[in-house]
């Protein structure tokens, strides 16, 4: 092991054993120490399932990454293990960029960006991004000699050598495609396409995908590739998207093109680019198969250049619920949250309530770790807006006259202000899944239909759930939390 490594891990150990687990969530993974982003690595080795993270373990900033590791067998219960990779090599000196794993011929294999800098003819420095491979036994990992294994020089002239990461990998038949974060030297953002027979020689097959419309951003992160019924779903998480409307309000977005593909050729894209979570924090989801087939995804729960108010407590960074893929009728993909969610329930407490007629009524004192459920008829009411108050700060509701559900945060002190919504079918019944954590939110819409995930910062003691409606009434046909656990 480096020496490098070695100094993450014995820090960890004692950052770990030392950290306040107050401001901490309660069934969220988050940074075991310092700073954590992108979920990386998400997969399945010897019957359990592992999870690997972008990490810096000594500050809670972003920093030379590393990858940090957890197992768990039903995505709830996470055990923390040592660290995995550190940037020790002068192919990565720079960082262990985000990437995936595969389970081969009994070893697990991690798929990552070393990012270096080299010297030009001119003397000066320039970063390079390139792939690299290492196997490991689920707990220890060792870098392949020959890395890296898959470089700029690879690809065709015209594609970036600076801005070429994130590599997914995956098996077809008897051969392994990765796919690569990349973006031209005209910053259309794109996802390069390679292969190999072996894991360790590789070749370039195709830009697979690229923003031939101008409207999907200039640097294409952690792109991911997978099947649903039968449909290929490209997911990615694209830089540099205009905000239009409603649409794309954050920093960067993430978000999916349907299709189809055959190996050896393009993706056939049907219809536009979509984002998946409407919320202000959701991004680099990477998803991996169960052994029962499932699409399942997490992403994390932060959005880069927004501020961390958790920085204060000592750690960066969580994760977002496991979520279940699928699609719909219509080519949408849908999120809910993972069936396994649901083992994480304890008492359940049906709110007393049928209708709200300009009020706002307590429910719940001290709301820390719960899941609310609300049906609204949306037929049946009339109010302006109608919906969940979440201490000072939060707020998610109905705004009729714009058939919006709307996510409001107000934390003026963090900076930390605005709206992100959802349109409505006018008349249809509302169904919310709500998932309050220390600092988190998630909204579950209509079973699938739209997600809202951000990060909230109640100040406590104000950490009371109550239901309102202004101007006019609204109607409830089912209300209530269940404690989570
Ligand atoms: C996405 C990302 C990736 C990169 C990683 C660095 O959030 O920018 O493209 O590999 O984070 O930590």
């Amino acid at each position: 092991m480096s020496e490098l490594l070695e100094k993450a891990r014995s820090y960890e150990a004692k950052k770990i054993a030392a950290t306040d687990k107050e401001s901490k969530p309660l069934f969220h993974i988050s940074a075991p120490a310092g700073w954590i982003n992108d979920p990386n690595g998400f997969s399945v080795y010897n019957g359990k399932i592992h999870l690997f993270y972008q990490y810096y373990p000594y500050l809670r900033e972003w920093g030379p990454m590393h990858w940090g590791h957890s197992t768990t067998s039903d995505m709830i219960k996470w055990e923390q293990l040592p660290c995995v990779l550190a940037p020790d090599e002068e192919y990565d000196k720079k960082g262990c960029f985000s990437g995936s794993a595969i389970e081969a011929d009994g070893k697990h294999v991690l798929v990552y960006t070393g990012v270096t800098r080299i010297k030009l003819p001119d003397g000066s420095e320039q970063e390079r991004q390139n792939q690299c491979i290492a196997f490991g036994d689920g707990l220890n990992y060792v870098k392949h000699e020959n890395n890296p294994v898959v470089t700029g020089d690879m690809l065709p002239e015209n594609c970036s050598r600076i801005d070429f990461r994130d590599p997914k990998i995956w098996k077809e038949d008897d051969t392994y495609y990765l796919i690569v974060g990349s973006k031209d030297l005209n910053n259309v953002g794109q996802v390069v396409l390679c292969s190999s027979k072996n894991l360790t020689d590789w070749q370039f097959e195709t830009i697979l995908a690229a923003n031939s419309t101008g409207k999907i951003g200039t640097m294409w992160e952690c792109p991911d590739f997978f099947t649903l019924n039968g449909k290929r779903v490209l997911m990615f998480s694209p830089q540099g998207m205009q905000a239009a409307g409603f649409s794309n309000r954050n920093l960067f977005q993430s978000g999916y093109l349907i299709g189809e593909w055959q190996p050896g050729q393009r993706f056939i894209r049907h219809g536009e680019f979509r984002e998946m979570d409407n919320g202000h924090d959701f991004y680099a989801p990477q998803s991996f198969a169960t052994p029962d087939g499932r699409r399942i995804v997490i992403g994390w729960l932060d959005m880069w250049e927004s501020p961390l108010p958790e920085q204060q407590d000592g750690w960066a960074g969580m994760l977002s619920l496991p979520r279940e893929l699928s699609l719909s009728a219509d080519d949408r993909l849908q999120m809910r949250p993972a069936k396994e969610v649901e083992s994480l329930r304890g008492a359940w407490f049906p709110w007393p309530v049928s209708t709200l007629n300009n009020q706002q009524t307590t429910m719940v004192d001290n709301c820390e770790a719960m899941e609310v459920n609300l049906r609204w008829d949306c037929a049946r009411s009339s109010a302006e807006q109608y919906g969940l108050r979440f201490g000072d700060g939060l707020r998610i509701y109905v705004d009729a006259q714009q058939q919006r559900l709307v996510l409001e945060r107000h934390y003026p002190q963090y900076g930390l202000c605005g709206t992100r919504s959802v349109p409505l079918t006018a008349g249809a019944d509302l169904n919310l899944r709500i998932f309050f954590d220390s600092s988190s939110v998630e909204v579950f819409v209509n079973d699938g239909e739209a997600c809202l995930s951000s990060r909230i910062y109640p100040q406590a003691p104000r950490r009371e759930l109550a239901l309102f409606a202004w101007s006019g009434s609204a109607a409830l046909t089912e209300a209530g939390a269940w404690q989570l656990e």
